[in-house]
């Protein structure tokens, strides 16, 4: 049965068998609060500094479990990271694919300002020691239309692209952070983009949202794509379709893990048949409840609080 462009396998009790993976990064995060972001020549006191479970890819895969999504996470940690693959596990996360390396984990170092706005210096450690056989071992146990949901946060995403494409794998992708590694891929074979106005810019060169949309669809016809914006809400574009959702009214605390937490719950809502504004929705709520608290794995709400939440819409 295929629902909005995702097949899903049903097993004789009606439920479904269609695996999810998550090919993502693993960070420690250490998070500064602070009055202003560091200016070019200034040394700065922090407010505080906290430690928290990050990484795109795991923020992503705590979101989708929370959802209500079975998720297999895989990617790499060093000796120092195994509190993230616990956390995973907490999170009801299969982590039997998560490698350790003789590398130190990936780790984030992120400035929180007085507003809740984050600028964040990454440092790949395992997270870029992910190879083309540690990844084949990882996708030869995915079959047709399980789905894999990838960011840019990890080595050989070229390479996964592709084996994952040719075993016929629905591609979920977050081009984030955007940078050069995102021009080499073919983005033919993505199925779904999960992406922001920056990313929207940098594939299409223009910031205008309709037009990052219209563009998108011309030369990636096959693919649909959700583009969030922040305070203006989100889009989502499908062929000649066009549906959009507002924003929440939130004081911002911290917008660290918003759109992994908004890419969680939109893809757990697909699979759970929501339909599309619906899903918008959903996800939008829980990003909303996200930047409200502080961190990033930690910030993803429940789905009880997200759907008990009340939250005025604007921009709708
Ligand atoms: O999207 C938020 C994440 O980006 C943080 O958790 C940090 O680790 C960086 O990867």
């Amino acid at each position: 049965m295929t629902i909005l462009g995702i097949e899903f396998k049903y097993t004789d009790g009606g439920r479904t068998s269609m695996k999810i993976l998550n090919f993502g990064s693993l960070n420690i995060d250490w998070v500064y609060n602070v009055d202003h972001f560091v200016r070019p020549g200034e040394t700065l006191s922090a407010l505080s500094v906290e430690r928290f479970c990050g990484g795109k890819g795991l923020n992503q895969s705590v979101a989708l479990s929370k959802a209500g999504a079975s998720v297999f996470h895989a990617g790499g940690i060093g000796s120092d990271g195994e509190f993230l693959k616990e956390k995973l596990k907490e999170s009801n996360v299969d982590v039997s694919f998560v490698k350790v390396f003789e590398v130190p984990t990936g780790n984030a170092f992120i400035q929180v300002d007085a507003s809740g706005q984050n600028c964040i210096i990454l440092f790949g450690g395992a997270n870029q020691e992910i190879t083309k056989e540690y990844a084949q071992e990882v996708i030869n146990n995915f079959q047709e239309n399980d789905i894999l949901v990838l960011q840019n946060e990890i080595s050989s995403i070229n390479e996964i692209v592709t084996m994952a494409y040719e075993k016929g794998l629905q591609i979920v992708l977050n081009p984030s952070p955007m940078n050069g590694k995102i021009a080499e891929l073919d983005l033919n074979k993505i199925t779904y983009f999960m992406m922001n106005e920056i990313e929207g810019e940098a594939i299409t060169g223009t910031d205008e949202p309709d037009k990052i949309l219209d563009i998108m669809m011309e030369k990636y016809p096959h693919s649909k794509v959700v583009l969030t914006l922040g305070d203006k809400g989100v889009r989502y574009a499908e062929g000649e379709k066009r549906i959009a959702w507002g924003s929440y009214d939130v004081t911002a605390v911290d917008t660290t893990s918003a759109g992994d937490t908004f890419t969680g719950y939109f893809i757990a809502a697909l699979a759970e048949e929501m339909e599309i504004k619906k899903a918008l929705e959903r996800a939008s709520k829980a990003a909303a409840l996200a930047v409200s608290v502080k961190g990033a794995s930690n910030s993803i709400p429940l789905p009880e609080e997200v759907d008990n939440c009340r939250l005025i819409l604007k921009n709708n």
